[in-house]
């Protein structure tokens, strides 16, 4: 496998893993304040960031490479209201999103047909990222006071994950 390729990868699974110890500091805030309809959802975004890394694993180990983790930095853990927690979220997708791209556009010029068409799956799951992320974000700002920031807490998964 090309060097280029496997750093990119590389890289895009730190991203991953950071994208799931963000959200796991996020549930825990969210369960501390009473929010346990948000603690809910983001509990079950540390399971697919999860999921994510091991596809990226998975790919490596097909062909043969042994992944190597980097060092993870402490995620945020204090946040003043739940439209900061939003607003975080949404720049960590995005910013996953930009990973992807870039890890696609070194596997695009390397060559490696193989890790573009694994990547198409990453690019069309960060569409779906952003939907919530940015649909969080709406939902949030638009609850102004406690009572519909109460039902919006009691209703978020089924919003977001349609569950
Ligand atoms: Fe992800
Ligand atoms: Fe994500």
């Amino acid at each position: 496998m090309n060097q280029k390729v496997i750093d990119a990868i590389h890289s895009q699974i730190d991203k991953e893993r950071d994208a799931a110890i963000t959200y796991e500091s996020i549930y825990l805030w969210c369960a501390a304040h009473d929010y346990s309809g948000f603690a809910e959802f983001f509990k079950k975004q540390v399971v697919e960031e999860r999921e994510h890394t091991e596809r990226l694993y998975e790919h490596l180990l097909d062909l043969g490479v042994k992944p190597m983790l980097g060092a993870t930095k402490a995620p945020p853990s204090n946040f003043s209201n739940l439209l900061e927690v939003a607003n975080a979220a949404l720049a960590h997708e995005k910013s996953n999103t930009a990973g992807v791209l870039e890890t696609y556009e070194v596997a695009s010029a390397e060559k490696d047909y193989a890790t573009k068409i694994m990547l198409d799956w990453f690019i069309k799951e960060q569409v779906e990222e952003e939907v919530w992320a940015n649909k969080m974000v709406t939902l949030v700002s638009r609850a102004t006071c406690a009572g519909a920031m109460f039902s919006l807490d009691r209703h978020i998964v089924k919003e977001l994950m349609g569950e």
